[in-house]
Protein backbone atom coordinates (compact mmCIF):
# COMPACT_ATOMS: atom_id res chain seq x y z
CA UNK A 1 0.00 0.00 0.00
CA UNK A 2 0.92 3.75 -0.15
CA UNK A 3 2.94 5.00 2.32
CA UNK A 4 3.82 8.52 3.14
CA UNK A 5 6.57 8.67 6.00
CA UNK A 6 7.28 12.31 7.28
CA UNK A 7 10.23 12.97 9.50
CA UNK A 8 10.42 16.65 10.85
CA UNK A 9 13.57 17.48 12.28
CA UNK A 10 14.73 15.73 15.72
CA UNK A 11 17.36 13.58 16.81
CA UNK A 12 15.00 10.54 16.75
CA UNK A 13 14.91 10.85 12.89
CA UNK A 14 18.22 8.06 12.58
CA UNK A 15 15.24 5.56 13.81
CA UNK A 16 12.67 6.17 11.01
CA UNK A 17 15.38 5.17 8.60
CA UNK A 18 14.30 1.90 10.78
CA UNK A 19 10.70 1.87 9.99
CA UNK A 20 11.08 2.76 6.91
CA UNK A 21 13.00 -0.43 5.96
CA UNK A 22 9.93 -2.08 8.13
CA UNK A 23 7.68 -1.03 5.93
CA UNK A 24 9.72 -1.55 2.54
CA UNK A 25 10.56 -4.92 3.65
CA UNK A 26 6.70 -5.53 3.88
CA UNK A 27 6.29 -4.57 0.87
CA UNK A 28 4.72 -1.17 1.16
CA UNK A 29 5.23 1.83 -1.31
CA UNK A 30 6.87 4.31 0.78
CA UNK A 31 7.87 8.58 -0.34
CA UNK A 32 9.62 9.94 2.61
CA UNK A 33 8.53 14.17 3.16
CA UNK A 34 10.89 15.12 5.27
CA UNK A 35 10.85 18.78 6.72
CA UNK A 36 14.02 20.67 6.09
CA UNK A 37 15.26 20.58 9.52
CA UNK A 38 15.22 17.05 9.61
CA UNK A 39 17.88 16.91 6.71
CA UNK A 40 20.17 18.53 9.09
CA UNK A 41 19.87 14.77 11.13
CA UNK A 42 19.40 12.33 8.35
CA UNK A 43 20.23 13.22 4.68
CA UNK A 44 18.30 13.42 1.99
CA UNK A 45 20.63 10.87 -0.10
CA UNK A 46 20.05 8.30 3.12
CA UNK A 47 15.69 8.35 2.21
CA UNK A 48 16.25 8.30 -1.23
CA UNK A 49 18.07 5.34 -1.41
CA UNK A 50 16.29 3.16 1.31
CA UNK A 51 13.20 4.30 -0.57
CA UNK A 52 14.01 4.09 -3.93
CA UNK A 53 12.06 7.36 -4.90
CA UNK A 54 13.72 10.82 -5.19
CA UNK A 55 13.03 12.93 -1.57
CA UNK A 56 12.16 16.84 -1.65
CA UNK A 57 11.00 19.11 1.59
CA UNK A 58 9.39 21.71 -0.34
CA UNK A 59 6.81 22.17 -2.91
CA UNK A 60 9.03 23.58 -5.87
CA UNK A 61 9.97 20.36 -6.85
CA UNK A 62 8.70 18.48 -9.46
CA UNK A 63 5.57 21.00 -9.28
CA UNK A 64 4.70 19.31 -12.74
CA UNK A 65 3.47 16.56 -10.88
CA UNK A 66 1.78 18.51 -7.90
CA UNK A 67 3.10 16.59 -5.48
CA UNK A 68 1.97 18.92 -2.62
CA UNK A 69 -1.72 17.44 -3.54
CA UNK A 70 -1.08 14.35 -5.59
CA UNK A 71 1.25 12.99 -2.59
CA UNK A 72 -1.48 13.21 0.21
CA UNK A 73 -4.46 12.07 -1.88
CA UNK A 74 -3.17 9.07 -2.63
CA UNK A 75 -1.72 7.65 0.45
CA UNK A 76 -3.18 4.88 2.33
CA UNK A 77 -1.15 6.28 5.59
CA UNK A 78 0.34 9.26 6.09
CA UNK A 79 2.89 8.26 9.39
CA UNK A 80 4.68 11.18 10.73
CA UNK A 81 7.68 9.97 12.88
CA UNK A 82 9.78 11.51 14.70
CA UNK A 83 6.77 14.40 14.73
CA UNK A 84 8.31 17.52 16.76
CA UNK A 85 6.65 20.00 18.87
CA UNK A 86 6.95 22.29 16.07
CA UNK A 87 5.86 19.79 13.60
CA UNK A 88 2.36 18.66 15.77
CA UNK A 89 2.04 22.94 16.38
CA UNK A 90 2.40 23.54 12.80
CA UNK A 91 -0.31 20.58 11.63
CA UNK A 92 -2.74 21.36 14.55
CA UNK A 93 -2.93 24.73 12.84
CA UNK A 94 -3.44 24.07 9.47
CA UNK A 95 0.04 25.67 8.50
CA UNK A 96 0.68 24.68 4.99
CA UNK A 97 4.75 26.16 4.47
CA UNK A 98 6.58 23.21 3.37
CA UNK A 99 5.64 20.06 1.54
CA UNK A 100 5.17 17.82 5.01
CA UNK A 101 2.20 19.93 6.27
CA UNK A 102 0.38 20.10 2.34
CA UNK A 103 0.86 16.54 2.65
CA UNK A 104 -1.30 16.37 6.10
CA UNK A 105 -3.81 18.74 4.79
CA UNK A 106 -4.38 16.69 1.39
CA UNK A 107 -4.44 13.16 2.76
CA UNK A 108 -8.05 11.64 3.80
CA UNK A 109 -6.16 8.59 4.86
CA UNK A 110 -5.59 7.26 8.38
CA UNK A 111 -2.85 9.88 9.93
CA UNK A 112 -0.32 8.68 12.92
CA UNK A 113 1.87 11.19 14.85
CA UNK A 114 4.79 9.64 16.63
CA UNK A 115 5.53 12.88 18.90
CA UNK A 116 9.21 13.03 20.06
CA UNK A 117 10.94 15.87 21.96
CA UNK A 118 12.54 17.24 25.32
CA UNK A 119 9.98 16.14 28.38
CA UNK A 120 9.51 19.61 29.08
CA UNK A 121 8.76 20.59 25.61
CA UNK A 122 6.23 17.55 25.49
CA UNK A 123 4.66 18.15 28.79
CA UNK A 124 4.15 21.75 27.75
CA UNK A 125 0.27 22.87 27.44
CA UNK A 126 0.75 24.09 24.13
CA UNK A 127 1.94 20.78 22.87
CA UNK A 128 -0.70 19.03 24.56
CA UNK A 129 -3.87 21.27 23.19
CA UNK A 130 -1.95 20.46 20.19
CA UNK A 131 -2.08 17.00 20.01
CA UNK A 132 -5.63 16.96 21.77
CA UNK A 133 -6.52 18.87 18.74
CA UNK A 134 -5.13 16.48 16.08
CA UNK A 135 -6.59 13.52 18.18
CA UNK A 136 -10.40 15.67 18.11
CA UNK A 137 -9.94 15.61 14.70
CA UNK A 138 -9.05 11.59 14.11
CA UNK A 139 -5.09 11.70 13.76
CA UNK A 140 -3.61 8.57 15.74
CA UNK A 141 -1.28 9.85 18.08
CA UNK A 142 1.36 7.03 20.14
CA UNK A 143 2.65 8.94 23.10
CA UNK A 144 6.56 8.64 23.37
CA UNK A 145 8.25 6.09 25.40
CA UNK A 146 10.22 7.24 28.85
CA UNK A 147 13.55 6.74 28.93
CA UNK A 148 16.90 8.63 27.82
CA UNK A 149 16.55 11.18 26.18
CA UNK A 150 19.24 12.79 24.02
CA UNK A 151 21.41 14.22 26.72
CA UNK A 152 21.87 12.62 30.29
CA UNK A 153 18.54 13.65 31.55
CA UNK A 154 15.58 10.75 31.18
CA UNK A 155 11.51 11.13 31.11
CA UNK A 156 8.85 10.96 28.76
CA UNK A 157 9.96 11.93 25.62
CA UNK A 158 11.63 9.21 23.39
CA UNK A 159 10.16 8.09 19.91
CA UNK A 160 9.14 4.11 20.50
CA UNK A 161 10.79 1.80 18.72
CA UNK A 162 10.29 1.08 15.20
CA UNK A 163 8.50 -1.78 15.86
CA UNK A 164 6.23 -0.34 17.66
CA UNK A 165 5.39 2.66 15.74
CA UNK A 166 5.05 -0.26 12.68
CA UNK A 167 2.23 -2.34 14.71
CA UNK A 168 0.04 0.73 14.68
CA UNK A 169 0.81 1.53 11.09
CA UNK A 170 0.35 -1.73 10.17
CA UNK A 171 -3.15 -2.33 12.35
CA UNK A 172 -4.55 1.03 10.55
CA UNK A 173 -3.50 -0.56 7.08
CA UNK A 174 -5.14 -3.67 7.88
CA UNK A 175 -8.30 -2.00 8.67
CA UNK A 176 -8.15 -0.05 5.63
CA UNK A 177 -7.63 -2.60 3.03
CA UNK A 178 -10.53 -4.44 4.83
CA UNK A 179 -12.44 -3.28 7.00
CA UNK A 180 -13.72 -6.26 8.65
CA UNK A 181 -10.62 -8.88 8.76
CA UNK A 182 -9.21 -7.06 11.32
CA UNK A 183 -11.65 -6.23 14.18
CA UNK A 184 -10.23 -7.93 17.19
CA UNK A 185 -12.18 -11.11 17.08
CA UNK A 186 -15.76 -11.98 16.93
CA UNK A 187 -15.33 -12.54 20.43
CA UNK A 188 -14.73 -8.96 21.32
CA UNK A 189 -17.77 -7.47 21.31
CA UNK A 190 -17.96 -3.59 20.13
CA UNK A 191 -16.12 -2.06 16.78
CA UNK A 192 -12.53 -2.11 16.61
CA UNK A 193 -10.34 0.11 19.51
CA UNK A 194 -9.11 2.84 17.18
CA UNK A 195 -5.42 3.46 18.68
CA UNK A 196 -5.50 7.12 20.23
CA UNK A 197 -8.46 6.37 21.70
CA UNK A 198 -6.68 6.72 25.08
CA UNK A 199 -4.84 9.56 24.71
CA UNK A 200 -4.31 11.87 28.44
CA UNK A 201 -5.93 8.52 30.26
CA UNK A 202 -3.31 7.14 32.88
CA UNK A 203 -2.89 3.70 33.64
CA UNK A 204 -1.20 1.72 36.00
CA UNK A 205 -1.03 -2.03 35.45
CA UNK A 206 0.27 -5.23 37.65
CA UNK A 207 1.12 -8.24 36.16
CA UNK A 208 3.00 -11.31 36.74
CA UNK A 209 3.20 -13.10 40.32
CA UNK A 210 4.73 -12.31 43.50
CA UNK A 211 7.70 -14.72 45.57
CA UNK A 212 7.58 -14.17 48.90
CA UNK A 213 11.33 -14.95 50.17
CA UNK A 214 11.76 -17.94 52.71
CA UNK A 215 15.77 -17.38 52.71
CA UNK A 216 18.22 -16.50 49.67
CA UNK A 217 17.05 -19.42 47.60
CA UNK A 218 13.81 -20.07 48.46
CA UNK A 219 10.48 -18.48 47.41
CA UNK A 220 6.83 -19.30 47.61
CA UNK A 221 5.30 -18.49 44.29
CA UNK A 222 2.78 -18.62 41.86
CA UNK A 223 2.37 -19.85 38.23
CA UNK A 224 1.39 -16.32 37.15
CA UNK A 225 3.52 -15.62 33.58
CA UNK A 226 2.11 -11.95 33.59
CA UNK A 227 1.16 -12.26 29.66
CA UNK A 228 -2.10 -11.20 30.28
CA UNK A 229 -1.42 -8.03 32.03
CA UNK A 230 1.82 -7.71 29.57
CA UNK A 231 -1.18 -7.38 26.76
CA UNK A 232 -3.27 -4.79 28.93
CA UNK A 233 -0.28 -2.42 28.84
CA UNK A 234 0.70 -2.86 25.41
CA UNK A 235 -2.28 -2.57 24.43
CA UNK A 236 -3.57 0.26 27.05
CA UNK A 237 0.13 2.19 25.25
CA UNK A 238 -0.54 1.82 21.64
CA UNK A 239 -4.01 2.94 22.64
CA UNK A 240 -2.46 5.86 23.34
CA UNK A 241 -2.19 5.99 27.40
CA UNK A 242 0.51 6.85 29.57
CA UNK A 243 1.04 3.19 31.41
CA UNK A 244 3.21 2.41 33.98
CA UNK A 245 3.41 -1.81 34.77
CA UNK A 246 4.75 -3.17 37.85
CA UNK A 247 6.07 -6.39 37.00
CA UNK A 248 6.11 -9.05 39.38
CA UNK A 249 8.85 -11.87 37.94
CA UNK A 250 7.74 -11.89 34.72
CA UNK A 251 10.43 -12.52 32.07
CA UNK A 252 8.67 -10.89 29.10
CA UNK A 253 10.30 -8.06 27.10
CA UNK A 254 9.24 -4.61 28.34
CA UNK A 255 6.69 -3.84 26.23
CA UNK A 256 7.25 -0.31 23.52
CA UNK A 257 6.11 2.94 25.60
CA UNK A 258 5.68 1.67 28.72
CA UNK A 259 7.45 2.60 32.03
CA UNK A 260 8.54 -0.62 33.48
CA UNK A 261 8.90 -0.79 37.41
CA UNK A 262 10.08 -4.56 38.27
CA UNK A 263 9.33 -5.98 41.97
CA UNK A 264 9.56 -9.21 43.98
CA UNK A 265 7.12 -9.49 46.88
CA UNK A 266 3.87 -8.60 47.50
CA UNK A 267 5.09 -5.89 49.72
CA UNK A 268 7.11 -4.40 47.31
CA UNK A 269 4.42 -4.41 44.96
CA UNK A 270 2.28 -2.64 47.35
CA UNK A 271 4.76 0.27 47.51
CA UNK A 272 5.28 0.30 43.85
CA UNK A 273 1.60 0.64 43.03
CA UNK A 274 1.31 3.43 45.68
CA UNK A 275 3.76 5.44 44.03
CA UNK A 276 2.46 5.19 40.98
CA UNK A 277 -1.17 5.76 41.37
CA UNK A 278 -0.66 9.57 42.43
CA UNK A 279 -2.62 10.53 39.13
CA UNK A 280 -3.81 7.64 37.52
CA UNK A 281 -7.48 7.48 36.33
CA UNK A 282 -7.35 3.74 36.09
CA UNK A 283 -5.70 0.86 38.18
CA UNK A 284 -5.68 -2.70 36.46
CA UNK A 285 -4.26 -5.23 39.14
CA UNK A 286 -3.29 -8.10 37.06
CA UNK A 287 -0.84 -9.88 38.87
CA UNK A 288 -1.35 -12.50 40.97
CA UNK A 289 -0.21 -11.06 44.54
CA UNK A 290 0.52 -14.14 47.17
CA UNK A 291 -2.05 -14.23 50.34
CA UNK A 292 0.40 -15.09 52.53
CA UNK A 293 4.43 -14.84 53.01
CA UNK A 294 6.31 -16.69 55.51
CA UNK A 295 6.35 -14.61 58.81
CA UNK A 296 10.03 -14.86 59.20
CA UNK A 297 12.91 -14.94 56.67
CA UNK A 298 16.43 -16.65 56.80
CA UNK A 299 19.09 -15.00 56.04
CA UNK A 300 21.11 -18.11 55.30
CA UNK A 301 19.53 -21.31 53.47
CA UNK A 302 17.79 -23.27 55.57
CA UNK A 303 19.53 -26.54 55.90
CA UNK A 304 17.60 -29.94 54.88
CA UNK A 305 18.95 -31.02 59.06
CA UNK A 306 17.87 -27.49 60.47
CA UNK A 307 17.07 -29.07 63.76
CA UNK A 308 20.08 -30.80 65.10
CA UNK A 309 17.73 -32.66 67.79
CA UNK A 310 16.20 -34.27 65.17
CA UNK A 311 17.60 -34.61 61.53
CA UNK A 312 15.03 -36.26 59.98
CA UNK A 313 12.31 -33.10 60.75
CA UNK A 314 11.05 -31.14 58.57
CA UNK A 315 10.65 -27.33 59.16
CA UNK A 316 7.70 -25.50 59.77
CA UNK A 317 6.97 -22.28 58.05
CA UNK A 318 4.36 -19.98 59.73
CA UNK A 319 2.61 -17.61 57.39
CA UNK A 320 1.46 -14.24 57.76
CA UNK A 321 -1.78 -12.70 56.12
CA UNK A 322 0.00 -9.84 53.00
CA UNK A 323 -2.15 -6.68 52.94
CA UNK A 324 -5.15 -6.92 49.98
CA UNK A 325 -3.43 -4.10 48.32
CA UNK A 326 -6.33 -3.99 45.98
CA UNK A 327 -8.79 -3.97 48.93
CA UNK A 328 -6.48 -1.49 50.14
CA UNK A 329 -6.78 1.10 47.11
CA UNK A 330 -10.47 0.99 47.29
CA UNK A 331 -10.88 1.92 50.92
CA UNK A 332 -7.95 4.75 50.58
CA UNK A 333 -10.21 6.08 47.76
CA UNK A 334 -12.69 6.32 49.79
CA UNK A 335 -16.34 8.15 48.67
CA UNK A 336 -14.00 11.30 47.11
CA UNK A 337 -13.03 10.42 42.98
CA UNK A 338 -10.44 7.55 43.08
CA UNK A 339 -8.63 5.74 40.14
CA UNK A 340 -10.79 3.22 38.31
CA UNK A 341 -9.83 0.19 40.01
CA UNK A 342 -10.12 -3.37 38.31
CA UNK A 343 -9.59 -6.56 40.21
CA UNK A 344 -8.80 -10.06 38.37
CA UNK A 345 -9.87 -13.03 39.62
CA UNK A 346 -8.48 -15.90 39.18
CA UNK A 347 -11.06 -19.17 40.20
CA UNK A 348 -10.59 -22.93 39.65
CA UNK A 349 -14.50 -23.11 41.19
CA UNK A 350 -15.43 -26.22 43.09
CA UNK A 351 -17.80 -28.70 43.12
CA UNK A 352 -20.36 -26.73 45.40
CA UNK A 353 -19.65 -23.47 43.62
CA UNK A 354 -18.92 -22.26 39.94
CA UNK A 355 -16.28 -19.52 39.07
CA UNK A 356 -18.84 -16.38 38.18
CA UNK A 357 -20.48 -17.08 41.61
CA UNK A 358 -17.58 -17.06 43.76
CA UNK A 359 -16.69 -13.82 41.29
CA UNK A 360 -19.62 -11.92 42.36
CA UNK A 361 -18.56 -12.60 46.37
CA UNK A 362 -14.78 -11.69 45.50
CA UNK A 363 -16.51 -8.15 43.37
CA UNK A 364 -18.61 -7.61 47.03
CA UNK A 365 -15.82 -8.24 48.99
CA UNK A 366 -13.35 -5.80 47.14
CA UNK A 367 -15.19 -3.24 46.01
CA UNK A 368 -13.82 -2.31 42.94
CA UNK A 369 -15.61 -1.07 39.98
CA UNK A 370 -15.13 -3.86 37.49
CA UNK A 371 -13.50 -7.40 38.09
CA UNK A 372 -12.12 -9.96 35.18
CA UNK A 373 -13.12 -13.62 36.41
CA UNK A 374 -10.99 -16.15 34.25
CA UNK A 375 -11.08 -20.03 35.23
CA UNK A 376 -7.63 -20.92 36.03
CA UNK A 377 -5.73 -24.70 36.67
CA UNK A 378 -2.56 -26.16 35.24
CA UNK A 379 -4.06 -26.95 32.25
CA UNK A 380 -6.00 -23.16 31.39
CA UNK A 381 -4.63 -19.46 31.18
CA UNK A 382 -1.38 -19.72 32.82
CA UNK A 383 1.47 -19.32 30.36
CA UNK A 384 -0.98 -19.66 27.24
CA UNK A 385 -1.52 -17.14 24.76
CA UNK A 386 -5.09 -17.45 24.71
CA UNK A 387 -8.03 -16.44 27.28
CA UNK A 388 -11.12 -16.69 28.54
CA UNK A 389 -12.88 -14.22 30.70
CA UNK A 390 -16.16 -12.78 31.80
CA UNK A 391 -16.59 -8.65 33.24
CA UNK A 392 -18.66 -8.31 36.23
CA UNK A 393 -19.71 -5.19 37.78
CA UNK A 394 -20.95 -4.18 40.85
CA UNK A 395 -24.98 -3.57 40.83
CA UNK A 396 -25.61 -5.34 37.50
CA UNK A 397 -26.53 -8.60 37.19
CA UNK A 398 -25.39 -8.33 33.35
CA UNK A 399 -22.13 -10.80 32.43
CA UNK A 400 -19.63 -9.95 29.65
CA UNK A 401 -18.11 -13.07 28.48
CA UNK A 402 -15.07 -12.31 26.29
CA UNK A 403 -12.60 -15.11 24.51
CA UNK A 404 -11.92 -17.49 23.83
CA UNK A 405 -9.15 -15.37 22.49
CA UNK A 406 -5.70 -14.22 22.35
CA UNK A 407 -4.99 -12.14 25.15
CA UNK A 408 -4.28 -8.64 23.12
CA UNK A 409 -8.08 -9.10 22.33
CA UNK A 410 -9.02 -9.74 26.00
CA UNK A 411 -6.81 -7.32 26.70
CA UNK A 412 -8.77 -4.58 24.30
CA UNK A 413 -11.95 -5.39 25.80
CA UNK A 414 -10.57 -4.47 29.42
CA UNK A 415 -9.70 -1.15 28.29
CA UNK A 416 -12.97 -0.62 26.34
CA UNK A 417 -14.47 -1.23 29.71
CA UNK A 418 -11.83 0.73 31.47
CA UNK A 419 -12.42 3.99 28.94
CA UNK A 420 -16.01 4.04 30.14
CA UNK A 421 -15.53 3.55 33.58
CA UNK A 422 -12.96 6.64 33.21
CA UNK A 423 -15.32 8.64 30.87
CA UNK A 424 -18.21 8.36 33.51
CA UNK A 425 -15.77 9.60 36.36
CA UNK A 426 -14.67 12.53 34.83
CA UNK A 427 -16.47 15.56 36.45
CA UNK A 428 -18.64 16.91 34.00
CA UNK A 429 -17.75 19.78 31.60
CA UNK A 430 -18.10 23.62 32.20
CA UNK A 431 -19.41 23.74 29.18
O1 LIG B 1 -8.43 -12.40 46.61
P1 LIG B 1 -7.78 -12.71 45.32
O2 LIG B 1 -6.31 -12.93 45.46
O3 LIG B 1 -8.38 -13.79 44.52
O4 LIG B 1 -8.03 -11.39 44.47
C1 LIG B 1 -7.45 -11.20 43.22
C2 LIG B 1 -7.34 -9.72 42.95
O5 LIG B 1 -6.88 -9.03 44.11
C3 LIG B 1 -6.32 -9.44 41.88
O6 LIG B 1 -6.72 -8.27 41.19
C4 LIG B 1 -5.04 -9.22 42.67
O7 LIG B 1 -4.13 -8.41 41.95
C5 LIG B 1 -5.57 -8.54 43.93
N1 LIG B 1 -4.85 -8.88 45.16
C6 LIG B 1 -4.24 -7.89 45.89
N2 LIG B 1 -3.59 -8.16 47.06
C7 LIG B 1 -3.55 -9.42 47.54
C8 LIG B 1 -4.19 -10.45 46.82
C9 LIG B 1 -4.81 -10.15 45.64
O8 LIG B 1 -4.29 -6.73 45.44
N3 LIG B 1 -2.92 -9.66 48.66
Amino acid sequence: MKVVLGVSGGIAAYKSALLLRLFTESGHDVTVVPTAAALAFVGAPTWSALSGKPVATDVWTAVHEVPHVRLGQGADLVVVAPATADLLARAAAGLADDLLTNVLLTARCPVVFAPAMHTEMWEHPATQANVETLVSRGAHVIPPASGRLTGADTGPGRLPEPEAIFAVCRHLLAQAASPQASSPQPASPGPAPTPGDLVGTRIVVTAGGTREPLDPVRFLGNRSSGKQGYAIAARAAARGAAVTLIAANVALPDPAGVTVHRVESALDLERATQAAIDEADAVVMAAAVADFRPAAYASTKIKKTHDPADPDAAPVIELVRNPDILAGLVRAGGSARRPVIVGFAAETGDADTDVLTLGREKLARKGCDLLVVNEVGTDKTFGHDDNMVHLLRPGSEAVVDIGPAPKAVIADAVLDAVRDLVDASAPPSPL
